[in-house]
């Protein structure tokens, strides 16, 4: 017979079940018909973990990690999942090509930039000239020579509004919707211009824009505006010469068919250079920022578009990158930005990202200094910092913040989406029907197993 009494207090004092640090399931999983995208387990218990975009307090993502550490399959599995699960529509920046094999499993376009699809990166989008030609200019900041940039940002100006003001554009709107210049033009008034200067021409020409006989006196008196204006005449002719005139040709896509079309990737593999690729990235993120300003806050709090930015980190430390607007603003909006990288120093010189992002994934990392300094940055427990160190690949250690609650860092594995298993029948030609299906079912049953 048991006789007496027990205080609480000294049965808890007794218990050798301690509570592991990980979050209480109702943070990880979703409410009934709430919006998520399930992303793996938790390390000891095992719990489900999911993506609540809208109970965070952003929904900007950033993931972090070494080369191979599982970055791009983590987003890639994330964004198919989001778009399965809740229909969001995803555009994804696709640097390598390493997003556009899988767009097709949920339903998704494959845009191939510089093959049968073009974009014009001097289209207006709604704004004027004058406005869109800076921007213009922005985005070709990747072309410029590093000790010229300046000089080459003020001569691409000058020929781009040229090229506007060829074109019969000024800041009159109703001028607006005429056919826009390209980049192409913009080449062709420069070279031009230069072959004034070589042949001496200029000298009796009549210019009928006070800006163009401006640049060319210019190009006449000093050696570095030439030397300048070569430099950038080099890199133009290479994207918009044939048969490389991936900028130098009209668009053959409109900004909705990229934004509200389900999950969009923008392949940009193809396009010849790095430099290229960049400027594309920088003009449409342009476009969706004014795009969403133009809009207006909409009544509904949701989220709308994911933008995905893999491994660009140019486009993001660029100074007036649009991503550091959509970060800022893209809330209010509906968008949230997934932001890939392994470069971890430019991260501490320019946080925003990780400042602002509702969810912060850090995968294995391998320099010492880098995962001491981010440790810091999430406020990792002393266990968490020893788990760190010994990260395998696929696992990783998620920061969210929510906005009804504190919830410290906890480590995930994350189940991805594979790539699909190659099957390979051989079945000679012979052999009846029956013969084949029996095959066939063995090697399914085989192909299972894995
Ligand atoms: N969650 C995962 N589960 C199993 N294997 C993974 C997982 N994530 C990545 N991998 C493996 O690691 C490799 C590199 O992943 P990837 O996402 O391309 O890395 P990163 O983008 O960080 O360079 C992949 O080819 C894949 O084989
Ligand atoms: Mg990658």
């Amino acid at each position: 017979m048991l006789a007496g009494r027990v205080s609480v207090s000294r049965v808890v004092g007794r218990t050798n079940l301690v509570r592991p640090p990980e979050p209480l399931a109702r943070h990880l999983v979703p409410k009934q018909d709430g919006r998520a995208a399930y992303i793996g387990h938790t390390e000891i218990l095992r719990k489900p973990v999911f993506w609540k975009p809208e109970e965070l307090i952003n929904y900007h993502m950033v993931v972090l990690g070494s080369s191979g550490s599982g970055k791009t399959y983590f987003v890639r599995t994330l964004t198919l999942r989001s778009t399965l699960s809740f229909g969001a529509n995803v555009l994804v920046f696709d640097i390598t090509g390493e997003y556009a094999p899988f767009a097709e499993m949920v339903g998704g376009h494959v845009v191939q930039l510089g093959v049968r699809h073009f974009l014009n990166i001097m289209d207006l989008g709604g704004v004027p000239p004058a406005v869109r030609a800076a921007q213009v200019v922005e985005a070709m900041q990747p072309f410029f020579d590093t000790d010229r940039a300046t000089r080459q940002a003020r001569i691409l100006r000058d020929a781009v509004d040229l090229a506007y003001a060829e074109k019969g554009i000024t800041d009159d709107p109703d001028t607006w919707d005429r056919e826009p210049p390209t980049l192409g033009d913009a080449y062709r008034i420069l070279r031009n211009l230069w072959r004034d200067v070589i042949t001496k021409e200029y000298e009796n020409k009549e210019y009928e824009n006070e800006k163009e006989r401006e640049l060319v006196l210019t190009f006449a008196n000093s050696t570095s505006a030439r030397e300048s204006l070569v430099g950038l005449l080099d890199k133009l002719r290479a994207v918009t010469e044939p048969p490389h005139d991936y900028l130098a040709k009209q668009s053959t896509l409109t900004l909705k068919e990229l934004t509200q079309s389900g999950y969009v990737v923008l392949d940009l593999s193809k396009l010849p250079s790095e430099s290229a690729r960049m400027s594309v990235t920088t003009s449409v993120l342009q476009y969706i920022v004014e795009d969403m300003r133009r809009g207006g806050v909409p009544a509904e709090r949701r989220l709308r578009l994911i933008v995905v930015i893999d491994e660009a980190w140019k486009v993001i430390s660029q100074k007036d990158s649009p991503v550091k607007t959509l970060d800022k603003e893209g809330r209010k909006y509906g968008i949230g930005v997934i932001a890939a990288t392994q470069d971890l120093s430019d991260i501490k010189e320019d946080d925003y990202l990780l400042n602002n992002a509702g969810a912060v994934f850090t995968l294995m990392i391998q320099k010492d200094t880098d995962r001491e300094s981010l440790s810091k940055t999430l406020g990792l427990s002393q266990y968490l910092q020893g788990r760190f160190a010994n990260l395998l690949v696929g696992q990783c250690i998620a920061k969210l913040k929510y906005r009804q609650a504190v919830v410290p860092p906890f480590i995930v594995n994350v189940r991805a989406i594979l790539p699909q298993k190659q099957v390979r029948l051989r079945i000679k030609l012979s052999d009846p029907m029956r013969k084949i299906k029996k095959l066939a079912l063995q090697r399914y049953r085989a192909a299972k197993r894995y």
